[in-house]
């Protein structure tokens, strides 16, 4: 993240390592309220030079008088910006203003009830009203701190909520931003609206607007260049920037035979047929194959594929001519925001997903990122606000190195093509349910083993394949997706029924953790 604050008047949200931080974000985005998040280590001068409209404090997993443990920077409450405290957050506040956070004998996490007291956060309750929240604290707030009111408690925890009778400055010790909290989207809009007086005006038109705008000038009159990989982010960043620079956009797409059936021509429909992008895909199927011939270690197909791809890719943008300046890229907000790791241990790999993290080091030009402030949902938002076809903007995500990650063991351009049969059958019976929208992502695997079955007269000794559908919020966990039985075993009996080399299909029924959402 750039450390040169650009926006002014959105809602900085301080960050103490909280699981629930980006969630926070998300309900200040859902009110149209820009805001960004950062590490709750920032300075005073940091934090005045972004010009907050309001700072919200995240929960946090440590205690405030753990020796080390973050805090908020001194004078942050007299700013005069408005603060709101969240769980860790409250008790920062409450740290900082003099009163005694104490430890609980035991932890509460999970549905509480509180009864509002009264105050701005909850202007919309009655005095005496009971509301569900979501709790998860170890230590609380024993009594409120000098110069502040009571605004809401519970049973297990006197003191729920403060607020400073005459600064802007408030703090409940749950969880707003969890949808188990029943109205604290009430609560978080009474903050951003009616506390600090942010304007709702972070919306798709907007950003596209603003956004095109600073396109435009940052790219003057060269070039610019965007791989295409068929999912939404490529889509929706290469769209946006031919609203900025029109023909001056030229898109590369990379087909290395490891994609679904017919995806080359749904891209090519619509960005060279519907938009009128200059196109240029690239064939390198065969280079591909030939390169992971033999190998089914997961981690060296992800590597071979990541540089095979970066070669073709390489070499087709040097011929797109000598005045290319600048290369789109879509990243999304969530690989941007500076993670903070309570524990500050280093996390493990367990996957390599940044396939292609080679390419921008490799090639003389420099970056467009135009979705690098929004999350997924709200990238959807904005390619629909680009008109592109909502299968593309709605679509599931799909790894980089495609079909390769879910033939276990070698690839090989049969397999390939039984795969790419499977899944096709696969998602238009769950289009067909009505059922594509409410599932993260479905797909289908083709295993390395060989069962007996029967057709007609003969026997046969063919594949098995795995169906995986799992909901998820963002991938990193997630949950098998409850078909009805009937779609499954219609699904089931027309790939055995239609797919040559297949006779035996499975329901995966893991979750992640501890599975993995793909096998490999
Ligand atoms: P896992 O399997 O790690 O997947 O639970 C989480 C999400 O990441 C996707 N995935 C990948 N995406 N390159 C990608 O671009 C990869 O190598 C890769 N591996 C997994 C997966 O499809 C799921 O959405």
């Amino acid at each position: 993240m750039t450390d040169t604050p650009k926006h002014h008047d959105g809602i900085l949200i301080l960050d103490y390592g909280s699981q629930f931080t980006q969630l926070i974000a998300r309900r200040v985005r859902e009110a149209h309220v820009y805001c960004e998040i950062h590490p709750g280590t920032r300075s005073l001068e940091w934090i005045r030079e972004w010009r907050p409209k309001g700072i919200i404090l995240s929960g946090g997993p440590n205690s405030v008088y753990d020796p080390g443990a973050p805090t908020a920077p001194d004078g942050i409450l007299d700013l005069g910006v408005p603060v709101l405290g969240l769980c860790y957050g409250m008790q920062i506040i409450a740290q900082m203003a003099g009163a005694k956070v104490v430890g609980a004998a035991r932890r509460e996490y999970g549905r509480a009830v509180v009864t509002v007291a009264g105050g701005k956060l909850f202007r919309g309750f009655r005095t005496g009203e009971e509301t569900a929240v979501w709790m998860s604290h170890g230590d609380h707030v024993d009594t409120p701190p000098p110069g502040f009111v009571l605004t809401a408690s519970s049973p297990n925890c006197p003191v729920a909520g403060i607020e400073h009778t005459s600064k802007p400055i408030y703090a409940v010790q749950f969880h707003p931003e969890v949808a188990h909290t029943a109205r604290g989207g009430e609560i978080i809009s009474a903050f951003l609206f009616d506390v600090c007086g942010a304007t709702p005006d972070w919306t798709a038109g907007h950003f596209i607007e603003t956004e095109t705008a600073r396109i435009r000038e940052m790219a003057g009159t060269a070039r610019v260049i965007c791989g295409l990989s068929g999912g939404v982010d490529s889509s929706v960043a290469a769209a946006l920037v031919h609203r900025a620079v029109g023909d001056r956009l030229t898109c590369i797409f990379v087909d290395h035979g490891l994609l679904r059936l017919h995806e080359r021509d749904q891209v090519e429909a619509t960005f060279r047929r519907h938009l009128g992008i200059d196109l240029r895909v690239v064939d390198a199927s065969d280079l591909f194959l030939k390169n992971l011939a033999g190998v089914s270690d997961p981690e060296e197909k992800r590597r071979r594929i990541g540089h095979t791809f970066i070669e073709v890719f390489e070499a087709e943008a040097r011929k797109v001519g000598p005045d290319v300046g600048f290369l789109v890229q879509g990243t999304l907000y969530p690989d941007v925001i500076e993670s903070v790791s309570p524990t500050g241990g280093p996390s493990v790999t367990i996957k390599t997903h940044h396939n292609v993290g080679g390419l921008p080091e490799r090639l003389p030009f420099k970056l467009i990122e135009p979705l690098r402030e929004l999350f997924k949902d709200e990238v959807r938002q904005v390619g629909r606000e680009l008109s592109l076809p909502e299968e593309m903007v709605g679509r599931h995500p799909f790894p980089g190195p495609g079909l390769a990650i879910r033939i276990l063991g070698a690839v090989s351009k049969p397999e390939l093509d039984i795969l790419r049969a499977v899944d096709d059958i696969y998602i238009e019976e769950i289009r067909a349910a009505g059922l594509y929208d409410d599932i993260w992502q479905a797909f289908a695997v083709l295993l390395p083993i060989r069962s007996v079955g029967v057709q007609g007269d003969f026997r046969t000794y063919d594949q098995a394949v795995a169906l995986r559908a799992v909901t998820s919020r963002d991938g990193m966990t997630a949950d098998w997706f409850p078909f009805p039985h009937e779609v499954l075993s219609h699904i089931s009996n027309r790939i055995a029924n239609e797919v040559k080399g297949v006779n035996r299909v499975v329901y995966d029924v893991s979750s992640k953790p501890p599975a993995t959402i793909e096998w490999e």
